[in-house]
């Protein structure tokens, strides 16, 4: 059911940073398995580039072992994997000096598509468009990819900006948020522009509330010193959970083209409320049996960044006025479970007398992101059988890899559809610069709000749904969470 596969045009993808983490476990077993789908074409390659003095050998072998262990399914194709390794080169680069440039620009040839992935600290992006530019590398058609944290606030956020807009143009410049390559967050616009069904309804009119919700069971891990920097509010709700929101709310764009996209979004995040702070819950997890807390974890006994965060927010224009969009995400929760769902009203009269089964009749529209992605309609029918008309909610279930059966595994992960988008040129799922600068200004000035306020985060237990003050932020509105549950 998957569709066939059509090769992208040749290129010269560099990595710089390409034996950090994010490279290791995502960029080459996504170019790997682009690779194995044909859809890499026998031209292509791929260079690495680092500070680790390394030749192409040793580099290889790096990747092959990151292959083994991110992608176990690997071991299976070693002539395969083998073939794609070959693609690989690797030139020790000086970010900062000029060591390795001369190397670069020799290897990197003009005829084919260019493409610099900037895996490293956002200090280094300025040093490396720079560099790309006076060692004669970079032309007008050159492209350059760029990975979160994409700014602290909107000013460290203006300054990256500007730093690459000195010698890329916007059209140039791939601002990665990896929500948005992920399967069913494109389906949302599938759904939303390719249906009939639902765009009448989505609005104030008919609409609720949304309730946007990323649960994590992991904890901060090794990443303690820039979690603690960053918290829930930097490192999902600016960017990630925004991103969802916009692609939710935003009007009907006039083409699937970046910038009639990305205008869209644009709109709705300027016109996002400022939340008011008794709308904002935050929260940090607890001590378990056995288990650190947050505190220990980021090696920070006094720390006030939360590890998770709920809020109403209110996007205020003619569609949305009165449906609140209710957010929340954060670590070591019960589960590994994202999703948006969209609660529609209730009837304006029901028909049915009370005691005839469920009281509340209401659709909801669940896109769940991950895991079992997939899209899920709750419908009230009658409960079938005898005696009389009982009514009882049911699922319209459309699970990915039921409805599409086994190929769907071999859908692309948000990253390797990415870069593939960034090698034919297609903009529509990065950020575009002022859409990044709009999304933290109206970030700050909530996290300036509670940093004034010597804000506390309340302890929540690990594997729950988050601090207690979280369900009654919903609960006094007279809604509630859905339950976090894979
Ligand atoms: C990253 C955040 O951007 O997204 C992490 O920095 C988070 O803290 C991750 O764990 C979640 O991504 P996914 O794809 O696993 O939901």
């Amino acid at each position: 059911m998957v569709s066939r596969v059509i090769p992208v045009e040749p290129f010269d993808l560099v990595i710089f940073g390409a034996t950090g983490d994010l490279a290791r476990r995502k960029i080459l077993p996504g170019l790997f398995r682009r690779f194995a789908s044909g859809q890499m074409p026998e031209e292509a390659r791929i260079i690495g580039a680092a500070r680790s003095a390394m030749d192409t050998d040793s580099f290889r072998q790096i990747i092959r072992d990151a292959l083994q262990e991110f992608m176990p399914s690997s071991a299976k194709t070693p002539d395969l994997v083998d073939t794609f390794l070959e693609r690989l080169a690797y030139v020790t680069v000086d970010a900062m000096g000029s060591a390795g440039w001369e190397e670069l620009a020799g290897l990197v040839r003009k005829d084919v598509v260019n493409a610099f992935y900037f895996s490293v600290a956002p200090s280094l992006f300025g040093a490396l468009a720079e560099r790309l530019h006076s060692f004669g590398i970079a032309h007008d058609n050159t492209r350059i990819v760029v990975e979160k944290p994409f700014g602290h606030d909107l000013k460290t956020a203006q300054a990256l900006n500007n730093s690459l807009a000195a010698h890329f143009t916007e059209k140039q410049i791939y601002r990665i948020d990896h929500y948005l390559g992920k399967e069913t967050v494109q389906n949302l616009m599938a759904i939303r522009f390719g249906n009939m069904l639902f765009e009448p309804l989505w609005n104030a009119q008919f609409v609720d509330h949304i309730q946007i919700t990323v649960a994590e069971t992991v904890g901060v891990g090794g990443r303690g010193s820039y979690y603690d920097q960053s918290g829930a509010m930097r490192d999902m709700v600016q960017n990630h959970l925004m991103q969802l929101l916009c692609l939710i709310a935003m009007e009907p764009p006039s083409r699937f083209e970046p910038d009639a996209v990305r205008d869209e979004k644009l709109k709705v995040i300027r016109a996002l409320d400022s939340v008011e702070p008794h709308h904002i819950v935050r929260g940090q997890y607890d001590a378990a049996e056995g288990v650190a807390s947050y505190r220990e974890d980021v090696d920070n006994p006094r720390s006030r960044t939360e590890s998770f965060i709920a809020m109403r927010c209110q996007v205020s224009n003619w569609r949305w006025a009165g449906t609140p969009f209710y957010l929340r995400t954060g670590k070591r929760l019960s589960a590994r479970a994202s999703e948006i769902a969209v609660v529609f009203k209730e009837t304006p009269h029901s028909i049915f007398q009370e005691g005839d089964g469920v009281s509340e009749h209401r659709n909801i529209l669940t896109i769940r992101l991950q895991p079992n992605e997939g899209i899920e309609m709750g419908v009230t029918i009658k409960e079938p059988g005898p005696g009389g008309m009982r009514l009882v909610d049911v699922p319209l279930d459309m699970t990915f890899a039921d409805a599409l059966g086994p190929d769907v595994e071999d859908v692309p992960d948000a990253y390797e559809r990415l870069i593939m988008d960034v090698i034919r040129g297609n903009q529509t799922l990065f950020m575009r610069g002022d859409e990044v600068e709009a999304a933290w200004a109206w970030t700050d000035p909530l996290i300036d709000s509670w940093t004034a306020r010597h804000d506390v985060p309340k302890l929540y237990d690990q594997n729950s749904s988050g601090p207690v003050d979280a369900s009654a932020l919903i609960q006094r509105d007279g809604r509630r969470w859905r339950d976090i549950r894979t």
